[in-house]
C-alpha cells in the first residue's frame, strides 16, 4: 500500500486543529500507521526542506517550523500521496479551495497549517527522515473490505 508523510505544523497544533485534521483523513478512509509529537531539531528541518534551502523564505520557514511542536504522521492508502495533497489544498491558503484544510483554516502562505509529501519519491524520502522502519505499524482497518472495490 502507498504511504505519505504528513505534518501538522506549529500553527495547526497551537490553533487546536489536530483533531479536525486527523478526523478528515480518517473519514476519507486513509489509515494512520505512525505518529510522533515533538519540536523538530534543526537538522531534520533542513533535510525536510532541502529543496528550499536557497530560497528567500527559507530562514523564516525554519523559525516557523521550529517554533513549537509538530505532529508527524505517516498515512497509508491507495494513491494516498495525491489524495492528501488534494485534501490539504494549494500552498497559499488564500488560493486553496474551501473544503480543503488550508482553504478552510488558513490565511497566510507562511502559516499554512499542514505539510504533505508532493510525490511518492518525496514521501519515501521524508518518511525516512522522521521515522525508523520499525515505527511503521502494520494492521488492517475494520472497514477496508468495504472501502476498496478490489
Ligand atoms: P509543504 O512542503 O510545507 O507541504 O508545502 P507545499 O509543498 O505546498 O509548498 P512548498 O513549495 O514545498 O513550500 C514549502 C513551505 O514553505 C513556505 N513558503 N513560503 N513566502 C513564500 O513565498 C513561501 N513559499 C513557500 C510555506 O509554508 C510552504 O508550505
Ligand atoms: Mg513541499
Amino acid at each position: 500500500m502507498d504511504r505519505s508523510f504528513v505534518m501538522i505544523k506549529p500553527d495547526g497544533v497551537q490553533r487546536g486543529l489536530g483533531g479536525e485534521i486527523i478526523s478528515r483523513l480518517e473519514a476519507k478512509g486513509l489509515k494512520l500507521v505512525a505518529a510522533r509529537f515533538e519540536i523538530l531539531p534543526e537538522a531534520r528541518v533542513t533535510e525536510q526542506y532541502k529543496e528550499h534551502l536557497a530560497k528567500p523564505f527559507f530562514p523564516g520557514l525554519k523559525v516557523y517550523i521550529m517554533g513549537g511542536p509538530v505532529f508527524l504522521m505517516v498515512w497509508e492508502g491507495r494513491n494516498v500521496v495525491s489524495i492528501v495533497r488534494k485534501v490539504i489544498g494549494a500552498t497559499n491558503p488564500q488560493e486553496a479551495m474551501p473544503g480543503t484544510i488550508r482553504g478552510d483554516f488558513g490565511i497566510d502562505i507562511g502559516r499554512n497549517v499542514i505539510h504533505a509529501s508532493d510525490s511518492q519519491k518525496s514521501a519515501d524520502r521524508e518518511i525516512a527522515i522522521h521515522f525508523r522502519p520499525s515505527e511503521l505499524t502494520t494492521y488492517t482497518r475494520i472497514d477496508e473490505s468495504v472501502l476498496y472495490e478490489y
